[in-house]
Parts: C-alpha cells; structure tokens; sequence
C-alpha cells in the first residue's frame, strides 16, 4: 500500500502552521538525502518528506536502515531552528519522545527510549532517528530529523529479529500509518515549540519518564574502547552524564555507541 497524498494532506491539514510542504515519493534512496538536498536549496522549515520505499536508508554510526516496502513509516523534517549547534541534540530527545508517545496513543504497550532517541518495544527496537545538521557561522543551519519507524512490517529475517520488532508483530494488530504519523508530528509540533520558547525542560521531564537507562550501568564505546559507567542524568542540552570511579563524563551522541545496560 502506498501512502495517498490527499489522505496525508488531510490527516496533516491541522498542522499547517508546522508543516509547509509535502514531498510522497513511493521509492526513493534516501529520504534524509532527498531533504538534505531540499534544505540545501532553501526549502522552508516545515518541509516533509516521506517514501514507502528507500533503497539506501541510512541509519546512525553508518548502518543501513532496512524496511519493506510500504508497511513502516520512513520520512525526514526539516526544521530551522534559530539555536546553537550544541542544542540540536535536544530535538533528537523530543524527536523519540513524539514517537512515543504517539504509538503509545495507539496501544497499551510500554515504550521505552534508549539515550538517545531510539524507541524500544519489548526490548526490541521500533524506531530509529537519524539527524542531519548544517551550521552557518555559530548558529544552526537546518536540521533534517529523519524517522524510521516499525508499523505493520512482521518479518524481519534471521539477523533482525531478535533486535527489530513493529507495533503489529507485538500487537498482532494492523495499524494506519498515516495516522500515527501525524499524531508524531503533532506532538513535534508540541515539543518544537517549547523548545523554540527555551522550555525543553517540561519536554525533557516526559522524556525521562520512557528513559528507563538512567540510574543503571551502562557498557558503551568511547574513544574506541568499550567501557562502563552509571548513566546518572542528562543535562539540559541532552547530553549523557556517566559516572565512572575516577571521573564524570559528559558525552554527545556523536562520541559514543553501542549502548548496552
Ligand atoms: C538508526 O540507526 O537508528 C537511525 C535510523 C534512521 C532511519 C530513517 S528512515 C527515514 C530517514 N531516511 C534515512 O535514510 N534514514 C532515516
């Protein structure tokens, strides 16, 4: 099945204010690149872009991003932030607390978010962010936020399927995409605007109560090593605060990986 744009549109019509444009193309390579280059050449915050299909999605520290073809959710934002750099790491905070939340809406499962902003279901993951940014002097550019999110996909293969899972292979159940994806935008739009008003904190506190990480040890990797810590907090930019014997690091998601408790 693939997504109608009048369907969409309408399902979004009462975001307007939010989302400006809408790009639907049934196969792409990868949406995040079609909105890159969007962004690139001036296109307006707001700017949408979704596929039933990618053929190189792209997932963070370099993976692949896996999905059959028109089941799952696979779109990318472009937002335009007036914010330094080091804030955009909160948008990748309130981009999983949106998902949670509106799959939350739609069963009585228990999402959880890994730091920082991969959305699990029974321990498996259902969704997966990977933001792109651009500066321009010290502010931030664009922001392209793009979303790979597990709908009605029951098969993952042999080497997934202990690691992926989607709302119907827990549920059983059949779901509207387009209607968990505009209930993602929607409460972005929420998230956005605190965040935009400087009051992420009220985000960040919702966002804490799906972090089931924090207060635990943790093995990660970090400076090419595989360590551990206790995750004791994030601070207000989003950052992970890790408490080891000797010292108290403070780390971005782009210095650390493979995240296990
Ligand atoms: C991760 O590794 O967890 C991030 C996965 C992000 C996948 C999404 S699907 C839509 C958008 N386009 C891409 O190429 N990647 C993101």
């Amino acid at each position: 099945m693939t997504i109608r744009q009048d369907y969409l549109q309408d399902a979004l019509s009462h975001l307007r204010d939010f989302i400006s444009d809408i790009y639907i193309y049934p196969e792409v390579g990868s949406t995040n690149d079609i909105a890159l280059s969007l962004a690139k050449t001036n296109a307006i915050e707001g700017t949408l872009v979704v596929a039933d299909h990618q053929l190189k999605g792209k997932g963070r520290n370099g993976n692949e991003w896996v999905s059959e073809t028109g089941v799952n959710l696979m779109f990318s934002l472009i937002l335009r932030p007036d914010c330094l750099p080091n804030a955009l790491t909160l948008l990748s905070l309130l981009s999983a607390l949106s998902v949670a939340e509106a799959l939350k809406k739609h069963t009585d499962r228990h999402f959880e978010i890994k730091w920082p902003n991969d959305v699990l279901l029974d321990g498996k993951k259902i969704c997966g962010i990977l933001n792109e940014s651009a500066i321009m002097g010290r502010q931030a550019a664009y922001i392209v936020i793009g979303i790979g999110c597990n709908i009605n996909q029951t098969d993952f293969g042999p080497n997934l399927q202990h690691l992926a899972t989607s709302l119907k292979a827990s549920t059983g159940k059949r779901y509207d995409r387009v209607a968990i994806l505009a209930d993602i935008l929607t409460r972005l739009n929420v998230h956005y605007t605190q965040f935009l008003e400087g009051k992420a904190r009220e985000s960040l506190k919702l966002w804490k109560n799906y972090c089931k990480m924090l207060g635990r040890t943790i093995h990660f990797k970090y400076e090419g090593q595989t360590q551990q810590g206790v995750a004791e907090d994030i601070d207000e930019q989003g950052f992970l605060i890790v408490r080891q014997p000797k010292r108290t690091l403070l780390l971005s998601q782009a210095e650390i990986s493979t995240i296990r408790y």
